[in-house]
């Protein structure tokens, strides 16, 4: 019998786990500063607002602290019907989470049994990958077209009679890339009512392009569909967790039953509440990070580095050697961004998340730098 010393817990959980690599996340900025001795550092790496929250949301969330002896709202009552006036939407339809990879968790493990799929692009959000394969290695992932964009007829291809679930990520991170309105239509058109089709918007304020999807009309034709959006990108409350899924009140109504209780912690309920009550300042934001990202792409192609067009507040480029030497280089540099083999992609891809003019200026200024040695 082995002794209690030499047990290797790994072998006690489900297959699925022990083949389950751990989430990287990018590096913070204090750790780099500690490791390299570096007075200032800028983060270009986790597709994060660089403008701060609202001030009307540090009010909330300062007056909300007091109550931080109670629990939160479990049913986060008002937030889930004011969302619902905002979307126009039923407050059934609604469902948040600690995050809406709180709401994709939530999605794969209520509705995929044993032996069932799901399907995603490769080269997409890595999440979808670490998820299924922690649930069963249910997850099917498809490739990516070569335009860099979801190869939605070879999505509808691979579903097969034990697919339960079909991920678009809209726009696609870490390529940027988007599905036009009819390529999706398309695609919910060619699959059964019995494969729920869950589109990841976690990126949907800042795109500008008119042919993009407007998917939360399409549900009353198309009840199989589960939209995903979140308040850490463009309201910059990534710190605090919280974002949502619409879908059909009786499908909603059945992934409830598997959320923790209190998830959506009582700070991040108050704040998402002041986003919307503050709308308004979404055009400004939108119309901020598009400036910075066309200026951005505009100098880092003037750079040579091929940059894949973007619909979010994040670019793709490709250099000529190693994403990852170049990434270790502009880190010496005080620049973080993110090579992208971990997301499945080739070796010469690089994420980088459009910050403030400044710190957009000292990427450029470090890239030139070792571009031109
Ligand atoms: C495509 C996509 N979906 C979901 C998320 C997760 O968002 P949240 O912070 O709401 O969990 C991210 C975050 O980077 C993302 O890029």
């Amino acid at each position: 019998m082995t002794s209690k010393q030499d047990l290797d817990f790994a072998t006690l959980f489900r297959p699925g786990i022990r083949a389950t690599r751990a989430y990287t996340p990018g590096k913070p900025i204090e750790e780099v500063q500690r490791e390299l001795g570096l007075e200032s550092v800028v983060k270009l790496a986790s597709n994060e607002n660089p403008e701060g929250p609202l001030p009307a949301v540090l009010e909330a969330v300062t007056e909300a602290a007091q109550q931080l002896n109670r629990y939160p709202d479990a049913a986060c009552h008002t937030l889930t019907h004011k969302l619902a006036e905002h979307l126009d939407v039923t407050p059934e339809s609604i469902i948040l989470g600690n995050g809406s990879n709180e709401v994709i968790d939530i999605l794969i493990r209520a509705l995929v049994s044993p032996g069932e799929n799901v399907i995603y692009s490769e080269r997409s959000f890595i999440v979808y990958g670490l998820t299924t394969c922690a649930h069963f290695e249910c997850g099917r992932p498809v490739a990516l077209g070569d335009d860099d964009r979801h190869d939605l007829p070879a999505m509808a291809a691979a579903v097969n009679d034990k697919t339960k679930l079909v991920i678009v990520c809209n726009p696609n991170n870490p390529t940027g890339t988007y599905n036009t309105a009819e390529e999706f239509t398309a695609l919910l058109e060619a699959l059964p009512a019995r494969v729920i089709v869950a589109v990841d918007e976690a990126y949907y304020e800042y795109v500008t392009a008119s042919d993009y999807p407007q998917v939360l009309p399409l549900m009353k034709a198309h009840p199989n569909l589960v939209v995903l959006r979140t308040f850490s990108k463009i309201h910059s409350l990534a710190g605090l967790r919280v974002g949502f899924g619409v879908g059909h009140p009786a499908l909603i109504g059945e992934l409830h039953k598997t959320r923790e209780p209190f998830n959506v912690n009582m700070l991040a309920q108050v704040a998402a509440m002041a986003c919307l009550e503050n709308w308004h300042e979404v055009a400004g934001r939108r119309d901020r990070n598009r400036a910075e990202l066309d200026r951005l792409a505009a100098d880092l192609a003037e750079l040579g580095l091929d940059v894949v067009p973007s619909q979010t507040n994040f670019i793709l480029v490709r250099s000529e050697g190693p994403a990852a030497e170049l990434s270790q280089e502009l880190l010496k540099l005080g620049v973080i961004v993110r090579p992208m083999a971990a997301f499945g992609m080739d070796e010469r891809a690089l994420r980088i998340s459009v910050g403030t003019r400044p710190e957009n200026e000292r990427c450029l200024v470090a890239l030139k730098e070792i571009l031109g040695r």
